[in-house]
């Protein structure tokens, strides 16, 4: 499709430099002249004048032919047009002030091209505003601030709980990109889009959104037309990103609620990814051991427990936790007492195959922290697991290889943080099992091969 207004209008950048030069070398000989007897440089500005207010003439009636078939902000384009117009206006008259009129006549006086000059600074930032977008020109200016507003978003996440999806994740992106055309003084279309009743309104079409149904909805339709489509929004300006149109596609068919918290909203995978890279927020529950804090345990009680035969590790850094496993083969009740110096701060503990038993499991049932236990291979029954009831924090549990049976699962279905249990070669069954995750159903239980082939195993 051809359209021959917007071939002319196109011209309008590369010719509105033209009167630019022509009026300021005007402006320049003005001052620079001496006398006022009509010599050559009477004759140069008289030139200087006549050639800027024909290509200024020319840039404006291309200039008219573009905003015709542009979209732009209203304000900036009516400034822009008539000062436009005023600037090719001014230069005619003085430039036939100039040829007809005497020396000491007002459009003669050095004054005007001053004016001039001034016209021509307003115009032509308008005209900048009008392409590149407001704030363009002190966009990088020091001490302004920095117009970009990209990483205001980041700042805010700091309490999950406190995020709500429309105010702090996609309200930001529509005043950034949208609010331009969409508001109360500029409602482009007919769309207000920065206040609430606004969008539900819609625009001259009716409404933007369905809730529940991104697909059928103007607002993403809209986002996500190629960009070179008439209908394409924002016309102007930066588009909005991959990862801005997925976030509101999903905000739009989680319902499109307002006031909804992002900890109500059902967040899938890929979304959860997006907020995870895009704004640091991290919606995986952290483990246990990144939310325990305690005071380090002291150094001579580490030295005492080295001492007694266990093997002492600090978990990480950033905690003072510990991990410990015995170094012997065979554990007594008296060495397991000691534990007990550090109880706050054990949170792994190692004990497999030392000939545990169960009195020595209500030593082990006063460490509040625990969080990964290894019982494994050790002469255990249910009345022991009972000591182990209140682990608040156990998450992983190894009773691989002891004498317990289904009995055990009761006190196993009081322990509230945990998330794998191993029961291989117990006398636990898959019923048994069974039972256990209907109540617990995030519960990983390992019953080895137990579980596919129970009399195999025996
Ligand atoms: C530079 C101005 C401008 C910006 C910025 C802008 N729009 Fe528009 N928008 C318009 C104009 C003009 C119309 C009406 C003409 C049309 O329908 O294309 C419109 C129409 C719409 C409509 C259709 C309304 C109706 O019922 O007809 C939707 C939806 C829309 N815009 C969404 C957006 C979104 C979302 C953004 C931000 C990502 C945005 N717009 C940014 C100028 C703009």
């Amino acid at each position: 499709m051809t359209d021959f207004g917007l071939f002319l209008g196109r011209f309008h950048p590369v010719v509105v430099h033209l009167p630019i030069g022509f009026f300021l070398l005007a402006v320049i000989m003005e001052w620079m002249k001496k006398g006022t007897e009509d010599g050559v440089w009477q004759q140069a500005i008289r030139l200087g004048w006549l050639t800027g207010a024909i290509t200024a003439t020319i840039a404006a009636f291309v200039g008219w032919l573009l905003a015709n078939h542009g979209t732009y902000f209203e304000t900036d384009l009516f400034l822009h047009r008539w000062f436009g117009i005023g600037i090719a206006v001014i230069g005619w008259i003085v430039w036939w002030g100039k040829s007809k009129m005497k020396n000491t006549h007002f459009l003669q006086s050095k004054w005007m091209p001053i004016a001039m000059a001034g016209l021509l600074l307003v115009t032509g930032h308008l005209g900048g505003n009008l392409t590149h977008g407001r704030g363009y020109l002190l966009e990088y200016a020091p001490f302004v601030g920095g117009g970009v507003a990209e990483d205001t978003l980041q700042s805010n996440f700091a309490n999950l709980d406190s995020i709500v999806v429309y105010r702090d994740l996609i309200r930001p992106v529509f005043e950034q990109k949208c609010f331009d055309c969409h508001s109360e003084d500029q409602a482009r279309g007919g769309l207000i889009m920065d206040n609430e009743e606004g969008l539900l309104e819609g625009g001259d079409h009716g409404e933007v959104f369905v809730a529940g149904k991104a697909y059928e909805s103007e607002l993403v339709n809209r986002v996500t037309l190629p960009r070179n489509d008439r209908l394409f929004m924002p016309p102007k300006g930066t588009p909005m990103s991959y990862q801005e149109i997925r976030l509101m596609e999903w905000w739009v068919n989680e319902g499109a609620a307002f006031d909804k918290h992002l900890k109500e909203s059902t967040v899938p995978t890929p979304i959860q990814v997006l907020l995870l890279r895009e704004y640091g927020i991290d919606l995986e529950p952290k483990p246990l051991v990144e939310t325990i804090k305690v005071a380090a345990a002291d150094p001579a009680v580490l030295t005492k427990l080295s001492e007694g035969g266990y093997r002492v590790n600090s978990l990480a850094q950033t905690n003072n936790l510990l991990e410990v496993k015995f170094k012997g083969k065979v554990i007594d009740q008296s060495q397991l007492q000691t534990l007990l110096d550090t109880k706050d701060q054990i949170t792994w503990l190692d004990l497999g195959k030392m000939e545990v038993n169960d009195a020595m499991l209500e030593v082990i049932g006063q460490l509040p922290n625990l969080t990964r236990l290894r019982l494994e291979q050790n002469p255990i029954t249910d009345a022991g697991v009972k000591f182990l009831e209140g682990l608040k924090n156990l998450e992983s549990l190894n009773l691989y290889g002891t004498e317990i049976s289904d009995a055990a699962l009761a006190s196993i279905a009081k322990m509230p943080s945990l998330k794998r249990v191993y029961f291989w070669q117990t006398g636990v069954t898959a019923e048994g099992v069974e039972a256990l995750l209907k109540d617990k159903p995030e519960l990983e239980a390992d019953l080895g091969f137990n579980f596919d082939a129970p009399n195999d195993a025996q």
